[in-house]
């Protein structure tokens, strides 16, 4: 359970995740998250959470985002702000799917300028993977529904057959991994997606990641990526 009182951020790295669905951003998100040590906010997890348990936030998404839609922008932006007050969030974090329109890039701006930071600051790693490849790696994606963890039937089988690693639940298919979500999905990414890679170029420290290549390989450019991030004395009186 994550405490909600913390409120300033005190300095550490912050990264968004961009890229169509499929290119592995969740996948390089959670490894990146374990290997700073700081929370991965994926907003798709928060969401399926929230149908899980029925919520009320559950029932208003749950078919939008079955079809393979988007959901509207001012609840993603209630949804992060309060997550990015929570105290696990003080000291840097990873945005896996959010920002993802414009609006919500202003928003989000908005909020980090409110905690006191600058965007400026944030790395912005755009995964870039061919159309082709996409559609292998959703059709062939499994996910488990207790821990969401993520596999692939040929990329990344689980040890054993069907069954989560973690703690061993029945990986199912997402609904919107299915053929007809999935075209809605690559729609909505080229029209109201792609266009902040325009936005963020020449802002914030964006980068372009090819990620036609194996997982191992994709997360060591972004360690190395990260890791360039300049020393707290050179970051213009931030805190460490
Ligand atoms: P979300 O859960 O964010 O889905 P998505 O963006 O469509 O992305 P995916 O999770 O499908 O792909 P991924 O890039 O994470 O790839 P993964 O690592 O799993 O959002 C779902 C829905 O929620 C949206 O459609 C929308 O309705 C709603 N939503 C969420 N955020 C929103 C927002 N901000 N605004 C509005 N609505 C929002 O990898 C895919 C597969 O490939 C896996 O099987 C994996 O094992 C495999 N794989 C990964 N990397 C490699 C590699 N290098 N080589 C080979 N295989 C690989
Ligand atoms: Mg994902």
């Amino acid at each position: 359970m994550v405490d909600a009182s913390g409120g300033a951020f005190t300095g550490g790295p912050r990264v968004i995740f961009l890229g169509p669905p499929g290119a592995g951003k969740g996948t390089q998100a959670a490894r990146l998250a374990d290997h700073l040590a700081i929370p991965r906010i994926s907003t798709g997890d928060m969401l399926r959470d929230a149908i899980a348990a029925g919520t009320p936030v559950g029932r208003q998404v749950g078919p939008i985002m079955e079809k393979g839609g988007l959901v509207p922008d001012d609840l993603l932006d209630k949804i992060i702000s309060e997550r990015l007050r929570m105290k696990d969030a003080e000291n840097g974090y990873i945005l896996d799917g959010f920002p993802r329109t414009l609006r919500q890039a202003e928003g989000f701006e908005g909020m980090e300028t409110a905690r006191g930071d600058v965007t400026d600051d944030v790395f912005v790693l755009s995964i870039e993977v061919p159309r082709e490849e996409l559609l292998k790696r959703l059709s062939g994606r499994r996910w488990c529904p207790q821990c969401q963890a993520t596999y692939h039937v040929y990329n990344n089988p689980p040890k054993s057959d069907a069954l989560c690693d973690n703690d061993g639940a029945k990986l199912i298919q997402r609904e919107d991994d299915k053929e007809v979500a999935v075209k809605r999905r690559l729609t909505e990414y080229d029209e109201r997606t792609a266009p902040l890679i325009g936005y963020y170029l020449g802002r914030s420290r964006f980068h372009r990641i090819d990620g036609y290549r194996p997982p191992d390989v994709v997360f060591g450019d972004l360690v190395e990526i990260v890791a360039r991030r300049p020393a707290p004395s050179a970051r213009a009186g931030k805190p460490a």
